[in-house]
């Protein structure tokens, strides 16, 4: 596990840009941490690393939504699901695909899911007092994260 600190949304977007050169389509990456710590920042400046040119936020009235880059980026936020009991199984699989690199914000409520998927990365984002941020980033495979 690798920890940075990022003093502001630039450098956060900027670990993001740097997680984002070693992922391959088919890659899941989760994004956790309180709210406001810059999770969907992170997500933004993994976008533009892989190509995405418009606006990057937060899906509002769906669990997710697809990106254009040079590859397919889908971005999940769960926010709002308590758990997956009593979803539709099949809920992420228009998100979750071979041809795409997803990351999800706020995963706990599908951890158990997400993991029979496989992980490429979990990230964690802190608060450190004002506009700092703590960015845990670990490799569950076992590489360098
Ligand atoms: N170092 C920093 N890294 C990231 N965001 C920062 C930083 N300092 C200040 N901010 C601000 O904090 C806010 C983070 O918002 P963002 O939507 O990325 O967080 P989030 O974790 O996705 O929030 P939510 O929990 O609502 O999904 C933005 O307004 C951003 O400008
Ligand atoms: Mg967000």
């Amino acid at each position: 596990m690798t920890t940075e600190r990022s003093s502001s949304p630039a450098e956060t977007e900027a670990i993001g840009a740097r997680l984002a050169a070693d992922l391959r389509p088919g890659d899941l990456v989760l994004v956790g941490g309180e709210l406001g710590t810059g999770k969907t920042t992170l997500i933004r400046g993994a976008c533009r690393q892989l190509g995405v040119i418009g606006p990057v936020v937060s899906p509002t009235f769906t669990i997710g939504r697809r990106y254009r880059g040079r590859v397919p980026v889908s971005h999940l936020d769960l926010y709002r699901l308590d758990s997956l009991a009593g979803e539709d199984p099949g809920l992420l699989d228009d998100y979750l695909t071979p041809d795409a690199v997803a990351f999800v914000e706020w995963p706990a409520a599908a951890e158990p899911l997400l993991g029979e998927r496989g992980i490429a990365r979990w990230v964690e984002l802190r608060h450190a007092g004002g506009d700092r941020r703590e960015v845990s980033v670990r490799d569950p495979s076992g590489g360098e994260g």
